[in-house]
């Protein structure tokens, strides 16, 4: 009874994997059926090394994700990302392409967009307005070429003329999928491995991750994160030049809990007020960085932090007070307490 229980079960919430008729060809398509008569669907289409093609890869219609990686794409124009299929589209993969040139109104028929993967291309610089009206939630710009971030590809209205769109017949299909309007809605953002000299102004968009490892930023200035407070993961990992963290640079990300710092071999003392603000704070991690002590009382400036890493494989953790077996600093009055697994450094 049980297995039978099991076996239907799994056949009502597995999706079922079938295949499109009319894929482009070299494209693979799927569809996969959910629900207890298979009464939803979500079709993707992985068309990946195809070689690239100026004109639009046709897709089946209701397409909701579609892979154009490693296609030797250099521009993505206006017209690429256009025709039946391509409105519906959630997701759209074009790393690992040579793009350094995204024309002003290439994304804008997309209007459901919400995953974008734009990383290993050779982007300089994004017109301003490329992404304004799409409702993404989830921006990949890794191992790129970008210099500077304007708020403005976001949020200023794109070049060239407005598109119209016929409400006449499809009425409830507009207004039950509305498309995004207002302010940026980006939850994850990733600028690994670009030329960034600073950290860009990310102000009004309501980030929870945010990526910024390997980029030539030798400072972090005081007010960069300022307004970032839903964001929950900080990663500056990886900066060759970084050398100087300004007191209260996080004092605003109260929702912050996890902050990597590792691999920074050139930032080499941490002044207690740059954790100002960090209430939420659980993970620290300033393993091969060259911090090798912490100050005294950092207990009292993260007091929710679990683990801290540091120098080429210490741990710390944060316990209650026992016994005198390892070395422990930062006690405040609730008799915590962290702890880290060796005895002969200096904290
Ligand atoms: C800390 O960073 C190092 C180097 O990037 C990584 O190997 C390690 O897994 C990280 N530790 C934690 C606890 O995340």
């Amino acid at each position: 009874m049980a297995i039978l229980l099991c076996v239907s079960l799994s056949l009502i919430l597995l999706p079922q994997v079938g295949s499109v008729r009319n894929c482009h060809p070299g494209c693979r398509c799927e569809v996969e059926n959910y629900g207890l008569f298979d009464s939803f669907s979500l079709t993707k289409v992985y068309c990946s090394g195809v070689g690239p093609s100026s004109a639009p890869i046709p897709i089946p219609l209701d397409t909701s994700f579609l892979d154009l990686s490693s296609n030797s794409i250099y521009t993505i124009t206006d017209s690429m990302l256009t025709g039946p299929g391509y409105t519906t589209l959630v997701s759209l993969d074009l790393s690992r392409n040579y793009i350094s040139e995204v024309h002003p109104n290439a994304l804008s028929r997309l209007r459901y967009l919400e995953t974008l993967d734009l990383s290993q291309n050779s982007l300089e610089d994004l017109t301003d307005g490329v992404f304004t009206g799409l409702p993404l939630t989830e921006l990949d710009l890794s191992s790129n070429k970008i210099q500077e971030l304007r708020l403005d590809i976001f949020s200023t209205k794109a070049h060239g003329k407005p598109i119209s769109v016929d409400l006449s017949n499809n009425l409830l299909a507009a207004v039950s999928r509305r498309p995004h309007t207002g302010p940026p809605n980006i939850k994850s953002l990733t600028l690994a491995g670009n030329l960034l000299r600073t950290v860009p102004d990310l102000r009004g968009i309501p980030l929870r991750y945010l990526n910024l490892d390997g980029n030539p930023i030798s400072s972090i200035e005081k007010d960069v994160f300022v307004d970032l407070k839903d964001l929950v993961h900080l990663s500056l990992s990886g900066l060759p030049t970084l050398t100087a963290i300004q007191p209260q640079s996080f004092k605003d990300l109260q929702n912050l809990q996890v902050l990597d710092l590792s691999n920074n071999p050139k930032l080499d003392s941490l002044n207690p007020e740059i954790f100002t603000g960090l209430i939420a704070l659980q993970e620290l991690n300033l393993s091969k960085s060259g911090v090798m002590s912490l100050p005294d009382n950092i207990l009292s400036y993260v007091p929710s932090i679990r683990s801290l890493s540091l120098g080429k494989n210490i741990q710390c953790w944060k316990t209650q007070k026992q016994g005198q077996f390892h070395r422990q600093i930062g006690q405040t009055k609730s008799g915590e307490v962290l702890t880290c697994d060796v005895s002969d450094i200096s904290l």
